[in-house]
């Protein structure tokens, strides 16, 4: 596992409960901030965006996913997201599925329960590879 400095993930926290303060949360009044380190060394974040059509929620992973396409690309290496208390939070499983296809199976993720690679976090995941037929 590639290992990040503390600072690192400090800094990313701080990111995160930064983004937290934009949510657009009026129907579940839970905001969630999300940043990551892109192997380039620029940070990308994002915020929850709800929508009065419920399902149409964007959780603060998509916000966070784009700002990485829109800043240059590239891929995540380590991630935090935290929830309204700055604490970490735990990605739901379709935001596993976005972070898998953007960082693979090294991106590290602060969880709750300590630092973990992305395959432990999504394992035996589908990505990109599976449509690579022959
Ligand atoms: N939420 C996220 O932004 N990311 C997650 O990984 C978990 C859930 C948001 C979606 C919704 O706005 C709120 O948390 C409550 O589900």
């Amino acid at each position: 596992m590639a290992d990040i400095d503390d600072a690192v993930w400090r800094e990313l926290r701080s990111e995160a409960v930064e983004a937290m303060r934009h949510a657009y949360v009026p129907y579940s009044r839970y905001p969630v901030g999300a940043a990551a380190l892109v192997d380039d060394g620029r940070t990308v974040s994002g915020c929850n965006v709800e929508n009065a059509a419920y399902g149409v929620t964007l959780c603060a992973e998509c916000g966070l996913v784009s700002d990485l396409h829109r800043s240059g690309g590239g891929r995540l290496v380590a991630f935090v997201c935290v929830d309204g208390d700055e604490t970490p939070l735990v990605p739901c499983g379709r935001c596993r599925q976005l972070l898998w296809e953007n960082g693979g199976p090294d991106l590290l993720l602060a969880m709750p329960s300590g630092v973990r690679p992305m395959s432990e976090v999504l394992p035996e995941a589908f990505g990109p590879d599976h449509l690579q037929r022959p």
